[in-house]
């Protein structure tokens, strides 16, 4: 398969930044004209992004993290999520097809059907998991957990929750310059604004850096949907700050992005109760998607993504449009 956009654009980062592609670019991108909204809404749909069709955003992450881990010389990957974890399970299958194997610190959430069928899938994945219920005892067994999975051929390779260290979040700078190439295309307009979930924050600070770099105007509006981790605008730009300078470090060659915290708007009123907790708005538009626009969302992030990229609309906070929602969810059916 082709060479990624961003080893494209700057060609030196094809030896330093190794990528291994496990889904099919460009994603589609559509109007979602059954979904009656003051401004065009259009989406990028990540949901097939991954082999066989399943995935979403993490495979993205896991497309630059993965050869980094090979790289690094680790065999085994440390890393946490919410009992209903689509990161963790994705980690888990993905390393596996690699030779790695994957250890999950599991912190409690709201149990429902699909948190319950995340669990068994994670069961058999293979994932040692760890259930150790809160993010302060998670933290205090992090000792333990790192002596536990590491061997005489070294430590395992922590990843936080999500994915979203520096060399994850290149996932969306490169989904960010597909965008761009599809815009230019005329596959679609410039869209004002992007909409997506932040659940720990990649996948909008990628975007945001990856827009600019592609010159687009686009503003990235970020839904937060986890409030265990701070994830407000200094948050995301201190993350895209950190994946320019991973760039430029192996070899690419631009002039600042100069991103700052004015740059990305982030929004906390779609959350509810918690991360997890299914809202009234989140069913509504988890029901209207699929309605409407064929669009299968979960409650945990994307339902909530659209909720507010709904009511935003409705207030005129994403005017002139259109506007992009990113459906990052990838449901794996088995
Ligand atoms: C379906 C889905 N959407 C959105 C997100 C949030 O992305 P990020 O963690 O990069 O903020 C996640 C995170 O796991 C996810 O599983």
């Amino acid at each position: 398969m082709n060479r990624p956009l961003l080893h494209q654009r700057f060609p030196p980062l094809g030896d330093a930044l190794p990528h291994l592609r496990l889904g099919q670019a460009p994603t589609p991108v559509r109007e979602l004209t059954g979904l009656t909204c003051s401004v065009p809404v259009w989406c990028k749909d990540e949901s097939g992004y991954g082999a066989g069709g399943w995935g979403g955003n993490k495979i993205r992450k896991l497309e630059w993290i993965l050869p980094d881990v090979r790289r690094r010389g680790a065999r085994t990957v440390l890393t946490v999520g919410g009992l209903g974890t689509n990161w963790g399970l994705a980690a888990a299958l993905y390393g596996r097809e690699q030779g790695l194997s994957t250890a999950v610190a599991l912190i409690d959430q709201p149990m429902d059907e699909h948190v319950r069928a995340q669990l068994v899938r994670l069961r058999r994945s293979g994932a040692a998991l760890h259930r150790t219920r809160t993010k302060r005892r998670t933290i205090a067994a992090v000792p333990w957990l790192l002596l536990r999975h590491t061997t005489v051929r070294g430590l395992p390779y922590v990843l936080p929750a999500g994915g979203s260290t520096a060399v994850g979040t290149l996932g969306y700078v490169e989904a960010a310059l597909e965008l761009a190439g599809q815009v230019e295309s005329g596959e679609m307009p410039e869209p004002s604004h992007v909409v997506t979930a932040v659940g720990s924050g990649g996948t909008a600070a990628g975007l945001l850096l990856g827009l600019r770099l592609a010159g687009l105007r686009t503003r990235v509006v970020g839904v937060v949907v986890n409030d265990t981790l701070r994830l407000d605008a200094p948050v995301i730009v201190a993350l895209a700050g950190r994946a320019e300078k991973l760039l430029r470090k192996r070899g690419a060659d631009f002039p600042s992005a100069g991103l700052a915290p004015e740059d990305v708007t982030i929004v906390r009123d779609w959350l509810g109760p918690g991360y997890g907790h299914a809202t009234a708005e989140c069913e509504r538009a988890l029901s209207l998607a699929a309605t409407t626009a064929s669009l299968q969302l979960e409650p945990v992030y994307t339902a909530k993504a659209l909720a507010a990229l709904i009511a935003l609309a409705d207030d005129g906070r994403l005017a002139p449009g259109p506007v992009l929602f990113l459906n990052t969810y990838g449901p794996r059916r088995s």
